[in-house]
């Protein structure tokens, strides 16, 4: 990875750190985007410590928020002139709905519109690194989910394990679609899970979910194992070629019938540029 940049979200806590600490170590130059300043410097020293002769950066964004993962994309597009891998990684579950500044639901927008305005926002940054690639990560938990265009924004009902399924039934249909319209382009994107892993995921969701995930934690794998699939998406030349598939333990998994819905994901990107005003 020596020479390669790496933007990648989420890098203050579980498996997108573990991720970024093992790509630095690789020689990769990483380019955070982190929401907490404390955690943010923590992992920038951290990540400088791993490295000689690399300087690593990062940006500040709640990525919750449409204007602020288009400003930091506008940020890091000026500063950075080529960007090679970009991980979407950031996410997180809520037991309550909650409305954003925009108008849609928390989950929704972290999970599926933060990754899909930060890739449109880096684009020509990643077709300037071609061969470049997009890793996005999903879930599982899209098991058992169906996507409601009535209601992507969950106000008729709202359980917050559900809402999250659909929101990492999202990532499976936005990362074939953005591979299927980048076809030939020289970026490739690829989703995955990471396992059920033992990180920070769930201790802020509220309520009876948080006690919930965090006893379910005791049969939870190590961070370490579950960044293992981002790595070998971001790094491996095995994964040089694959675009638009969906990986479990560094090898592609077939998702559900949903998540392999075609017009769906047509019907959700589309939705998804009129939310955010952009067109790719
Ligand atoms: N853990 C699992 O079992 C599991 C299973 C399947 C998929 N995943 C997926 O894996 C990804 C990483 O989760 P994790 O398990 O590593 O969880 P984690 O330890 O809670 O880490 C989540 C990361 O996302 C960041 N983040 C959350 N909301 C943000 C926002 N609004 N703006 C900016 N950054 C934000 C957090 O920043 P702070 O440090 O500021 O909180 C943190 O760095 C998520 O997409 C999750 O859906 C996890």
């Amino acid at each position: 990875m020596r020479g390669k940049t790496v933007v990648i979200t989420g890098a203050t806590s579980g498996i997108g750190q573990v991720a970024a600490e093992k790509l630095a170590a690789m020689g990769a130059r990483l380019v955070l985007v982190a929401r907490d300043k404390t955690r943010g410097e923590a992992e920038l020293t951290r990540l400088q410590a791993l490295s000689s002769g690399v300087n690593h950066s990062i940006h500040y964004a709640d990525l919750s928020r449409m204007a602020e993962v288009k400003r930091v994309a506008a940020e890091i597009a000026a500063a950075e002139p080529r960007i090679d891998v970009l991980i979407n990684n950031a996410g997180a579950l809520f037991s309550t709905r909650q409305v954003t500044a925009d108008g849609l639901e928390l989950t929704f927008a972290t999970n599926h519109m933060s990754y899909f305005i930060l890739t449109h926002g880096l684009r020509d940054r990643l077709r300037a690194a071609a061969p470049a690639r997009v890793v996005n990560v999903a879930s599982d938990a899209h098991k058992g989910e169906k996507l409601d265009f009535d209601d992507l924004q969950s106000a008729k009902s709202y359980r917050g394990l559900h809402v999250y399924g659909r929101s990492k039934l999202c990532n499976i249909l936005y990362t074939r679609e953005l591979a299927r319209r980048w076809e030939g382009s020289g970026v490739t994107a690829n989703s995955l899970h990471p396992g059920f892993v033992s990180t920070r995921f769930g201790d802020q969701s509220g309520g009876m979910l948080s006690f919930a995930v965090r006893a379910a934690k005791a049969f939870a794998i190590s961070p370490e194992k579950g960044a293992g699939t981002i790595i070998y998406l971001a790094s491996s030349d095995d994964a040089a070629q694959a675009n638009g598939l969906y990986y479990y333990k560094c090898r592609p998994a077939t998702p559900t019938k949903e998540a392999q819905d075609d017009d769906s994901a047509r019907r959700l990107w589309q939705a998804s540029e009129k939310l955010a005003g952009i067109a790719y």
